[in-house]
């Protein structure tokens, strides 16, 4: 069979990365976590004290910035920032980072260069839409909003992290509205993409949902 990918989008919060890693795991798929690359980006601005709505900036930026990733680490000029890169701070930077057009340029290419030759499960905003529009099972994964930044805050605290309820529900509309009306790539539904709704899902029946449809969908 020849290789294939798995693209699974939707908002902050949806459960893309939990469920990204279980099925990847099942079916033996190299995972690949694209907004802790958009991350990784948000990070070298705030370290560097660059300006973050300065897009000449940022683009300037890009030539400095080098990542690697091994499986689940992440590693920025040599750096292993796999936890600063989940900090409230990158967070809140992190949407209008990914908003420059060529920052989206720089991220898409080597999505698509780490993806070549592999078997392969990506999480992220545009992956059905645009980094591979011809992906063999694309996947829409949303929930409430509330249930979203119920997940958040009890993802923060499993990392020692103190963030209360309605300051990451407000963080979390205002990604979901950047990251839904900007000009470049906008988080968007691909017109064949299934939607799935984890509002009442718990992990186990969330990433079953994935299994059972790439079974159907490819046969892994
Ligand atoms: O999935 P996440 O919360 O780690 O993503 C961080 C940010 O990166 C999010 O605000 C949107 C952006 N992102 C993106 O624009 N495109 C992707 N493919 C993945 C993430």
């Amino acid at each position: 069979m020849k290789n294939y990918i798995v693209a699974l989008d939707g908002p902050a919060g949806s459960g893309k990365s939990t469920i990204a890693k279980i099925v990847a795991k099942e079916f033996k798929l190299t995972y690949l976590d694209t907004g802790a690359m958009y991350r990784m980006v948000a990070l070298y601005v705030l370290e560097n004290s660059i300006d973050y709505t300065d897009e000449t900036a940022v683009e300037n930026a890009l030539k400095n910035i080098h990542m690697n990733i091994i499986g689940e680490q992440f590693f920025l000029n040599g750096e292993d920032v796999s936890l600063k890169i989940r900090t409230p701070e990158v967070t809140k930077v992190v949407s209008p980072v990914s908003a420059i057009k060529a920052v989206r340029v720089k991220l898409v290419d080597l999505q698509r260069e780490i993806s070549k030759g592999k078997n392969v499960i990506l999480d992220g905003r545009d992956i059905g839409t645009v980094v591979f529009p011809n992906a063999d099972l694309k996947v829409f994964l949303i929930a409430s909003a509330e249930e979203r930044a119920k997940r958040r805050v009890n993802d923060y605290q499993s990392k020692g992290i103190n963030e209360d309820f309605n300051t990451v529900l407000k963080g979390i509309l205002e990604r979901d509205h950047i990251d839904s009306t900007r000009k470049e790539s906008p988080l968007k539904k691909a017109n064949d993409a299934i939607e799935v709704d984890t509002s009442f899902l718990n992990i186990q029946e969330s990433s079953k949902a994935i299994s059972d449809l790439i079974k159907e969908k490819i046969g892994g």
